[in-house]
């Protein structure tokens, strides 16, 4: 065969080009292998495209009909494994089309009428990462719940809240786990709000000017559920833009990486906690691994495993954010370079919330009924840390205060009790009161019921603070959001 005598059906804009493209620029260039997990975006997108254009009269409606038939048949050729992906097709687009035209003919090759593969993947990507962040919302739901869950059995516990990991101020258990229900719900916020950037059409923006066929877009949007809160379609409005914009995916890798970064600063927590100088919780068996050399270590490998995947995730905010700095409009073969990174994201994203949900709520057991193998709480050996630390010199520094002594010399005065009390090895609550009277007068009888730790930890009854009332406030709040039974 001479050069310019080669296959170009394989090809598909192949009547131009006088040499194959070589197996290495092939493989280069290709996407099929991993982009074909797009595949049901893809055919929704152009089932939704040739219903419009035999709506509008562009195609026949036995086009149309030809090409339902031809994609339910693709997708039981997916589902089934038998779909056979090409390389040389390079990606899941011209994958389908080329097996739609095999299957039904002419009419196959009417669907890419007033479309191009740019404003198609543009959609594929949005229509995919749409349904995908509906699974991470719920996710975020579960594992909400779960910390809710242990946060009410534990609203009573004490354990040592810390600044700078130096002993604070005692808090609730529950208290610290609504800590990262916060985090976790602002990141379902923060997912709804990508999800409505998300959820608008390219489709119609065709290679980057727009079509000269008379389409419906905003049929084709309400087709596909791109639609806002008050019904209306959401159409992109400018075809340069539309085909080249990779903000939604930037915005939701951001989203996913600060949710990430919440569960590495948790992970770093249950890894402190479940080490043998806290004792704090353990966590189920499951979840962590031996060591093969020394034979009494249990090892916190699925929290420090997160801890690492949070650098790969926010690595892909980086490459996606570096992808697009230098393009100029409108689409640039780069943009192929989105899907790995979000794949993975998302991939990582979700297996974590999963195992997190499970390892700190436990298991749903049909015939206790009861959830178990969750994390358990060890309350005397957090009550005993919350002791050693001169945790409640807040409190008489406050007690002092209160009886008219400028907080400044409280503090002073505190700092000197605390002193004598470490040299004399003891906590403050078991200083004798004449000790005590001896750093201020006005100390009396009354200052050991705020040198215990509830005594501390029930004074904090503000909003927000960590006094119990407050906390089951919090769960109530968190119950009624969560839809969690009462
Ligand atoms: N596989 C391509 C991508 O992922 C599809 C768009 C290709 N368009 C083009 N003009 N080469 O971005």
């Amino acid at each position: 065969m001479s050069q310019n005598q080669f296959d170009k059906k394989s090809q598909a804009w192949s009547a131009l080009f006088s040499e194959p493209m070589s197996d290495l620029v092939k493989r280069y260039t290709s996407s099929v292998f991993f982009d074909k997990r797009m595949w049901q975006a893809d055919i929704a997108g152009s089932l939704a495209h040739a219903e419009m254009l035999s709506a509008q009269g562009i195609i026949g409606q036995d086009d149309y009909a030809a090409i339902q038939k031809g994609m339910a048949q693709i997708t039981q050729e997916i589902e089934s494994g038998q779909f056979e992906w090409k390389l040389d097709l390079e990606d899941v687009h011209l994958n389908i089309e080329a097996r739609l035209t095999e299957l039904v003919g002419i009419a196959g090759k009417r669907l890419h009428t007033g479309r191009s593969r740019n404003d198609q993947v543009a959609t594929d990507v949005r229509l995919w990462l749409r349904s995908e962040i509906d699974a991470i919302a719920a996710l975020l739901v579960e594992l909400q719940r779960a910390l809710v869950e242990v946060a009410e059995r534990n609203v009573d516990v004490i354990l040592p809240g810390f600044t700078h990991l130096q002993v604070a101020q005692p808090v609730s258990f529950g208290h610290h786990l609504l800590a990262y229900v916060e985090m976790f719900a602002r990141d379902a916020e923060r997912m709804a709000d990508v999800r409505r950037r998300v959820n608008r059409l390219p489709l119609g923006s065709a290679a980057l000017a727009g079509t000269s066929y008379p389409l419906d877009r905003e049929r084709v949007a309400r087709t596909l559920g791109m639609v806002d809160e008050q019904g209306n379609a959401c159409v992109s409005q400018n075809s340069l833009d539309a085909v080249s914009d990779r903000d939604f995916a930037i915005e939701f890798s951001a989203a996913a990486s600060l949710t990430m970064v919440h569960i590495s600063r948790l992970s770093e927590e249950l890894i402190i906690w479940m080490s043998q100088n806290f004792g704090f919780i353990k966590i189920a068996d499951r979840f962590t691994t031996g060591s093969s050399i020394m034979p009494q270590k249990k090892n916190p490998d699925v929290p420090e495993l997160a801890r690492g995947k949070t650098g790969r995730v926010v690595g892909h905010l980086m490459g996606l954010i570096t992808l697009m700095k230098g393009q100029p409009l409108a689409y640039n073969k780069d943009n192929q370079e989105d899907k790995e990174p979000l794949f993975d994201t998302v991939d990582t994203l979700k297996d974590t919330l999963r195992i997190f949900a499970e390892m700190i709520g436990g298991q749903y057991n049909a015939q206790t009924q009861r959830k178990e193998g969750g994390i358990t709480v060890n309350a005397p050996a957090m009550q005993a840390a919350a002791l050693k630390g001169y945790a409640t010199a807040t409190d008489l520094a406050d007690y002092l205060v209160k009886k008219g002594v400028p907080f400044r010399d409280a503090h002073e005065t505190v700092a000197h009790a605390v002193k004598a009390a470490s040299e004399s090895g003891r906590d403050l609550a078991e200083l004798p009161l004449e000790t005590l009277q001896g750093f201020h007068a006005s100390i009396g009888n009354d200052v050991y019921g705020v040198l215990s730790l509830s005594g501390s930890m029930n004074a904090r009854n503000v909003l927000g603070g960590t006094a119990p009332v407050q906390v089951r406030a919090q769960i109530a709040r968190h119950h009624e959001r969560l839809g969690m039974a009462a």
